[in-house]
């Protein structure tokens, strides 16, 4: 059997930084409480273009790592909430920014977790010889669907774009191993957007009551989101015989630190394995699993055969956990 792996990553964030002290000045709101009640401090944000104006040099970046042109890309995979344009998909626009000529690709909705879904589906077609170089992208411009105005979503969430090629590799033992993934509609109305699709196509009316922004449960979907990632955690981990002491890293979805704590207290997991980087980023939903990757691959934290779980939960409600072996040199 073919096994499929991460063999090289990259991240792009955008320039401008923007601290809990820009929100003060702006909402009824303050440092001190977004931090202690999320962990965040502060996120980048680009308030001009499209995501994928932030997946191309991300994708780059990814390519020149792996010294490949983009030539070498057989399929884009690009998993967003925030397309560029409803038609056609961010992968066509993100396969003509690069020149990546060969590729077909798709993009895929799958919000917080599509990017764990999205390297479950890369892997499928390596596996099966359909692909042999899959770009898959995480990407997200929140500040493009987030309400500036309101203070319970506009200081949860940054932009930004990660991306990894998934590839054969030779070595059985590493690579994608394992995965649960999962879906429940019944918290459709508790993280969504209203109008701007076929149910609620853009109005004058639909326009004037911000219906095109975000809007959420907050304690709900992070009662949901506790569950759910430390659920399927636990779970690819008893199908593969291993203990939480057995992996060297949980690479959750970012949201907020205290959803990632109480995730790693239910499982039992010291805190020093687990990747937590949105304090800098803040939540970027489809690119705060490949981000954290890039990251942590830069800077060498991950070693070739270390045991890996990524975690995510979001809208649908949809969740995963995949289990890997990292690969990447
Ligand atoms: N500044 C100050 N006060 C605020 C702010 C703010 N930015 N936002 C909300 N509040 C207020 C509320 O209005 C409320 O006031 P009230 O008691 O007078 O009504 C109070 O703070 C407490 O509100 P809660 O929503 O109960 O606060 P909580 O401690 O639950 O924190 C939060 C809110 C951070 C949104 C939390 O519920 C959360 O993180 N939920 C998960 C949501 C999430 O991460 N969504 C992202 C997409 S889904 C995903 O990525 C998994």
């Amino acid at each position: 059997m073919v096994r499929a792996a991460i063999t090289a990553t990259g991240l792009y964030a955008p320039a401008d930084v923007y601290p809990n002290r820009y929100f003060e000045q702006r909402l009824d709101t303050s440092d001190e409480w977004i931090r202690s009640r999320t962990g965040i401090h502060e996120r980048r944000l680009a308030l001009s273009g499209g995501t994928s104006d932030l997946i191309v040099p991300a994708a780059r970046r990814c390519l020149d790592s792996r010294g490949i042109l983009p030539g070498a890309v057989d399929c884009v995979i690009v998993a967003t909430m925030t397309p560029d344009r409803l038609c056609p998909s961010t992968a066509a626009v993100v396969q003509r920014g690069l020149g990546a000529i060969n590729a077909w690709g798709f993009d895929l909705a799958g919000a917080c977790s599509g990017f764990a879904y999205g390297l479950v589906v890369a892997a499928k077609l390596v596996e099966s010889g359909a692909a042999r170089c899959v770009l898959l992208c995480g990407a997200d411009r929140m500040s493009s669907v987030v309400d500036p105005e309101d203070r319970a979503t506009a200081v949860l969430f940054g932009d930004g774009a990660g991306a990894v090629l998934v590839e054969p590799v030779a070595d059985p033992a590493v690579g994608l191993l394992d995965h649960v993934c999962r879906m429940d509609g019944e918290g459709e109305m508790l993280l969504y957007i209203p109008a701007g699709g076929s149910a609620e196509p853009a109005s004058p009316a639909s326009v004037a009551a911000r219906r095109h922004y975000l809007v959420q449960d907050g304690p709900a979907v992070f009662r949901a989101a506790v569950a759910g990632m430390a659920e399927m955690t636990a779970e690819v981990l008893k199908r593969n015989d291993l203990g939480v002491d057995d992996i060297a890293w949980l690479v959750p979805h970012q949201a907020n630190r205290r959803i990632i704590e109480a995730v790693a207290k239910r499982l039992g997991l010291e805190l020093g394995r687990v990747v937590i980087n949105l304090d800098r980023y803040g939540n970027t939903v489809g690119a705060t699993i490949p981000i954290a990757l890039a990251e942590w691959h830069q800077q060498r934290r991950f070693a070739y055969g270390d045991r890996v779980v990524l975690a995510a939960f979001g809208a649908g409600f949809t969740s995963a956990a995949v289990y890997l072996r990292w690969a990447a040199d």
